[in-house]
């Protein structure tokens, strides 16, 4: 067994370059799974983890449709009295926009220096390859001693809408012991992480109108309410003072943090500086009485993502636009729910009652947040992965980010996830020139390789 963790990782250690060429081919896909154009990309790129899946020797490679995008399920159940793990992915990816942001294509994958630049390099095409190479290099040093499911979905960027009752509809083909997530990252590229919370999502798109087309401001201005001001208003009253989230209701089912977790949390290289240096923000911003790495984590917060009404262009126009449109979302917390939070957001514009505005809000997208088990087989083999690679024991925090799943596997599947990934703070996820730090994925290949090897010993 021994023998074969060492062959398997010199395996991993020799094939670096063909890792790379493989995960280019990848990333080249602009899977980018909110616009209806790159559908045709999408079940390329389901395709492609389907061929993948299917090189590894995994067995009953399928590709499911759904409404929206494919769901891929392959498995490999050859060993006895091992536990079945049921590996997670995404192969879609966020938009690509600004353009002209990027360096290079967003995808046309480049290395430069230590880092691979590409949409998806870090989130999340590179943690999945991570792992299949992981696998492919125990298989190609012997036999494997863990059995495999694997379920890559095509919707988690946009909130993974079908695939609750995907995993409803197929709890017997999903039946596992634990589910591996490597759809995260680490706090730095020193300091091993397994992430042991995920904050929810509520997303909306509101917008607000008034008169029935755009006016002249001077003929008209100081006599109608104006929308984008309106929408001003309205954004602005959904804080107080405090930085404290107003709608009504909004906290009353937020899980307070015990002062051992705040403890723990404070331990976390997570400082005010650190996120300083990671926002390269003039200053930090959030809920009183709570850390920073409180209120990345363990608090909800509300965030307009982005904002249109009236005269963008060039020069100026002096116009009482018709109507103003922001798109506004929450991270969520334990036990906070989103279709609560879709009452309480109603409510608050109602209380408003701005005259002369009328307002419309369209429900995005959702996901419950979740909190894991720290201390099953599965985070004990991560956790020893961890430290064989990174010669210390990994840090256990909360992440801010979303991935509905792992709520999802533990209500229908009743299932933990070992939450844990390479990506770094710094590579720019979400963004333009989203980066992947080479160095650091090959130490998250051999990471996988001795979990799966941990678990089967
Ligand atoms: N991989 C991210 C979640 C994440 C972000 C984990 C940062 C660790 C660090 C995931 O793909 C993601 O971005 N999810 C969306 C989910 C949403 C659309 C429901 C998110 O958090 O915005
Ligand atoms: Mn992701």
């Amino acid at each position: 067994m021994s023998d074969q963790r060492t062959e398997a990782l010199e395996n991993a250690r020799k094939n670096k370059e063909q890792s790379l060429k493989l995960l280019e081919t990848f990333l080249s896909i602009p899977s980018i799974s909110t616009d209806l154009a790159n559908q045709p990309d999408m079940q390329r790129a389901a395709y492609w983890v389907a061929a993948q899946l299917s090189g590894l020797g995994m067995q009953n490679v399928e590709i499911f449709p759904t409404t929206r995008h494919p769901v891929v399920y392959a498995e490999w159940l050859g060993a006895k009295g091992v536990p079945t793990v049921l590996v997670y992915g995404h192969y879609d990816v966020q938009p690509a926009d600004p353009f002209d942001r990027w360096q290079t294509g967003p995808f046309e994958p480049t290395v430069r220096g230590e880092n691979l630049y590409a949409r998806g390099a870090s989130d999340m095409k590179g943690q999945l390859v991570a792992v299949m190479k992981a696998v492919e290099a125990i298989v190609r040093s012997g036999d494997l001693h863990v059995n495999l499911k694997w379920l890559i979905e095509g919707e988690e960027e946009i909130g993974s809408p079908n695939l609750e009752a995907f995993i409803a509809e197929h709890k017997k083909l999903l039946a596992c012991d634990f589910a591996l997530n490597p759809d995260a990252g680490m706090i730095g590229p020193e300091e091993p992480t397994i992430t042991y919370a995920l904050r929810g999502l509520a997303y909306f798109e509101l917008r607000v109108y008034g008169p029935a087309s755009d006016l002249h401001s001077g003929i008209y201005g100081g006599v109608v309410h104006n929308p984008a001001n309106a929408l001003a208003e309205l954004i602005a009253g959904m804080h107080d003072a405090e930085g404290r989230i107003t709608l009504p209701g909004f906290y009353d089912k937020v899980r307070s943090l015990s002062n051992d977790e705040r403890a723990e949390l404070a331990r976390l290289p997570m400082d005010e500086k650190h996120f300083l240096e990671q926002t390269r923000a003039p200053a930090l911003y959030g809920e009183a009485g709570f850390t920073p790495a409180e209120r990345a984590g363990a608090r909800p917060t509300l965030d307009v993502n982005g904002m249109l009404s009236g005269f963008t262009g060039a020069g100026s126009k002096t116009v009482i636009p018709a109507w103003a449109m922001a798109k506004i979302s929450m991270r969520l917390v334990p036990d906070q729910d989103p279709a609560d939070v879709a009452k309480q957001f109603h409510a608050y514009l109602e209380a408003k009652a701005l005259k002369g505005i009328r307002w419309e809000v369209t429900e995005m997208h959702g996901g419950t947040p979740s909190i894991s088990d720290r201390n099953n087989a599965g985070v004990r083999a991560m956790a020893v992965a961890l430290e064989s690679v990174w010669g210390k024991m990994p840090y256990f925090r909360r992440e801010g980010g979303s991935i509905p799943v792992v709520a999802q596997m533990q209500r229908v599947l009743g299932i933990e996830s070992v939450v844990a990934g390479f990506g770094l703070p710094d590579d720019n996820v979400h963004a333009p020139n989203e980066k992947l730090h080479l160095p650091t994925w090959y130490k998250g290949i051999e990471t996988f390789i001795h979990f799966f090897i941990n678990l089967g010993s």
